[in-house]
C-alpha cells in the first residue's frame, strides 16, 4: 500500500512529496521527493509500538540546514573527491568544494537538497515509487546533461531494493548512494556501540588525516576494519589505530569480495544487528565498496520526535565506488561515457 501526503515546502514554494509505502508484513517506509530521503523505517512488533530504524528530522528546515545527510540520496559523486579535480578525456574540472579543500557527496547542491519528480510504480504488493532527477551540465562543476532514476521497492520479503539509472550527454563520472543512518534498537535509543556488524571486506582503503584514500588497498586482518566475522562496533571504536583516532570513529571505505562487475545481481555485503530488538539489517549490493560510518560528529542533533542525536547513535552502509576514484586509477572506475545506460542496485534487508 502506498499513501501519499504534502511534507511542507522548500524556500521557492515547490511542494515535498511524503509517500508512505507498506508492504504485507506491516513494515513501513516514508520517502520524501526532497533528496529521496528515507525518513522512517518502522519494523513491527507484537504488541509493542514499532521500532523506527532511521535517524530523521521531523522539518524541511531541519533537512536542509543540515550537512549530515540523513537518509538522502547522494550524488552526482558519494564521497570525497579531492581538492574536487577530475579529468576525464584528457579534460579538466574543477567541481563544488564543500568540506576542506575536497568535494563531498556531490558538492554543496549535491542530490539530496533537490525536489525530485516522483511517481507511483505499484501501489499493492511490492509497493515502489520512482524519483527522477535532471542534473544539467556542469551542475556543482560536474561535465554532461544527466538524467538519472532511482526506483525504491519494499519488498514482500522486507526488502528495501533501491536501483539507481543515469545516462548522461557527456562522459562524466557517476556514483550514487543513500546515506540513511540506521539504528536497529531504534533511532532514539542511544549508540550503536553495543550492536554487532559483518561486512564481507578483506581489504579497506585507508585515508589520509582528511579522509582522502592513499591509494593502498590494505588488509583488514589485524586491524580495527576485520569485520569478517560479526562483531561489535564498540571493539572497533575503542582502538587506538591511528586511522579510527582521525575521525573519532568508523569513517572508512571497505572493499566488497563479492564485487564482480559484470554482475547486476545483488551480493550479499555486509549485516549489522541488535540484540535489544532482535532486529537485524543485511545489505546486497553491485557496488564494489562500502562506506562504514558511525555518526562520529554528531553533537546534540536534535531529530525527530524531540529526540537527540549523539556521537555513534548511527550506521551508515553507503554501498559505493570507493572515495576519490578519478584519482587513483587502479581502483574500480565511476566514469560514466556519454550514452551509456548507468544501473546499480543496493538491497537492504530487514529481518525482525
Ligand atoms: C559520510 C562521510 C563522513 C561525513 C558524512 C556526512 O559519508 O564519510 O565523513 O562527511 O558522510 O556528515
Amino acid at each position: 500500500m502506498i499513501t501519499q501526503s504534502t511534507f511542507g515546502e522548500m524556500p521557492d514554494g515547490t511542494v515535498i512529496e511524503q509517500f508512505c509505502l507498506t508492504n504485507n508484513q506491516g513494515v513501513s517506509l516514508e520517502i520524501l521527493s526532497l533528496g529521496g530521503i528515507i525518513r522512517r523505517w518502522l519494523i513491527p512488533h507484537n504488541a509493542k509500538p514499532p521500532t523506527d530504524i532511521v535517524l530523521g528530522f521531523d522539518s524541511v528546515q531541519a533537512y536542509l540546514s543540515d550537512d549530515s545527510y540523513l537518509g538522502a540520496l547522494v550524488g552526482r559523486y558519494a564521497n570525497r573527491i579531492a581538492e574536487g579535480k577530475l579529468c576525464l578525456e584528457s579534460k579538466n574540472y574543477q567541481l563544488d568544494i564543500n568540506q576542506g579543500d575536497n568535494c563531498l557527496h556531490g558538492g554543496s547542491q549535491g542530490f539530496n537538497n533537490k525536489v525530485w519528480q516522483s511517481t507511483v510504480l505499484s501501489r499493492d504488493e511490492n509497493p515502489a515509487i520512482a524519483l527522477q532527477l535532471e542534473s544539467p551540465d556542469g551542475d556543482q562543476g560536474f561535465p554532461g546533461a544527466l538524467s538519472t532514476k532511482v526506483i525504491y521497492t519494499l519488498t514482500e520479503s522486507n526488502r528495501l531494493k533501491i536501483e539507481y539509472f543515469a545516462t548522461s550527454k557527456r562522459t562524466t563520472v557517476f556514483n550514487p548512494t543513500n546515506h540513511s543512518y540506521f539504528n536497529l534498537s531504534g533511532h532514539n535509543s542511544g549508540s550503536v556501540n553495543n550492536q554487532h556488524i559483518q561486512v564481507v571486506a578483506s581489504y579497506y582503503t585507508p585515508t589520509d588525516a582528511h579522509a582522502i584514500p592513499t591509494g593502498e588497498l590494505i588488509k583488514v586482518e589485524g586491524t580495527p576494519f576485520d569485520f569478517r566475522k560479526l562483531s561489535t562496533i564498540e571493539q572497533a571504536l575503542t582502538s587506538a589505530h591511528p586511522q579510527i583516532q582521525y575521525g573519532n570513529g568508523l569513517d572508512h571505505n571497505l572493499c566488497i569480495d563479492s564485487y564482480d562487475p559484470q554482475s547486476q545481481e545483488a551480493k550479499y555485503a555486509a549485516k549489522a544487528t541488535s540484540e535489544n530488538t532482535d532486529i537485524s539489517l543485511k545489505v546486497y549490493t553491485t557496488m564494489p565498496g562500502i562506506q562504514v560510518f558511525t555518526a562520529n560528529h554528531f553533537d546534540h542533533k536534535k531529530g525527530k520526535q524531540d529526540s537527540l542525536y549523539h556521537a555513534h547513535q548511527g550506521l551508515c552502509f553507503e554501498t559505493q565506488f570507493y572515495p576519490d576514484s578519478p584519482n587513483q586509477p587502479q581502483f574500480p572506475s565511476a566514469t560514466l561515457k556519454a550514452g551509456e545506460a548507468f544501473y546499480s542496485v543496493t538491497e537492504y534487508e530487514v529481518l525482525f
